[in-house]
């Protein structure tokens, strides 16, 4: 299982989080500002869940005992449930949902995407906001095409390469070198895949699938603000990126937030 080995030095590598949780109280307080509950699904440590508990009431729930361990370590009065995303069963509706730092990429199945879309749907309340982030392809194209990224953490290191494996699958080949003394380190290694799935497949699955709801798609390029790209009724470029972005396949986005907004409905 993934995450075993890496768990205990996550919150080291992946560093402060403020940022993705400032993007997104900012995208609740826009789409659903009377959001009083927060699930997040594959939480991991709860670097993210963390922060927001300051402004919400969170839960959250990912299928690594190891993250899970240390998320119950630092947040002591959420809720976490080591449950997994496909097929999570919580006795509770949620005024916002989120799945973010690419997690829905770990799915290698694009069936299995679909089985969250549903679990989020019926753990939403009505009119909730479903909030992920994805890989896009052309991400991961590049960034398979990249040399490796090395980065010091105290006196240890991370070296990430990723790969193109079978199919739409990439590889993160994440090692870490932990140092013990002088120049002696301890490697652990591990191989998480990320499924990439085109921008259009999974926008025009969300338009035929009766009570979706309405898709957004919010890009950020590098720290700029995100501006919104996708309607229901079709792709809408705004603001000053146009020239830049290239949909739907992805190839100059580097990061997309979605925002979704099932229709209102009592099943
Ligand atoms: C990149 S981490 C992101 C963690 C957290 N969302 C964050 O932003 O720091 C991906 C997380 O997804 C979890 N995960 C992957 N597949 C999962 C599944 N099928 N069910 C539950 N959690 C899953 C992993 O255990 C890991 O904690």
């Amino acid at each position: 299982m993934s995450y075993t080995k890496l768990a205990r030095f996550y919150d080291a590598v992946i560093g402060d989080r403020r940022d993705t949780a400032t993007y997104i109280c900012d995208l609740i307080h826009r789409y659903n500002p009377k959001t009083r509950t927060v699930l997040e699904i594959a939480c991991g440590t709860g670097a993210v869940l963390g922060l927001l508990s300051q402004a919400y009431e969170v839960t959250g729930l990912d299928r690594s005992r190891n993250m899970l361990a240390i998320a119950r370590r630092k947040l002591p009065h959420v809720k976490l449930y080591l449950q997994d995303i496909t097929s999570f069963h919580l006795n509770q509706r949620f005024d916002a949902i989120i799945c973010v730092f690419d997690s829905i990429n770990h799915l290698p199945r694009f069936s299995d995407w679909q089985k969250v879309f549903r679990g989020v749907k019926a753990h939403l309340s009505d009119g909730g906001l479903f909030i992920f982030d994805v890989n896009t392809p052309g991400r991961l194209h590049r960034l398979s095409h990249s040399p490796p990224w090395a980065t010091a953490f105290g006196r240890n290191w991370q070296i990430l390469t990723i790969t193109k494996g079978r199919d739409s699958i990439y590889n993160w080949h994440v090692r870490v070198l932990e140092h013990r003394r002088g120049n002696h380190y301890q490697l652990h290694a591990e191989t998480i895949p990320e499924l990439a799935v085109p921008m259009k497949d999974l926008m025009n699955w969300a338009v035929r699938t009766p009570r979706v709801g309405k898709i957004e798609l919010l890009v950020r390029a590098s720290k700029e603000p995100a501006i919104r790209l996708y309607t229901k009724l079709g792709f809408v470029e705004e603001g000053r990126f146009k020239n830049r972005i290239s949909l739907p396949d992805g190839k100059y986005v580097d990061d997309i937030a979605m925002a979704w907004f099932p229709r209102r409905t009592t099943s």
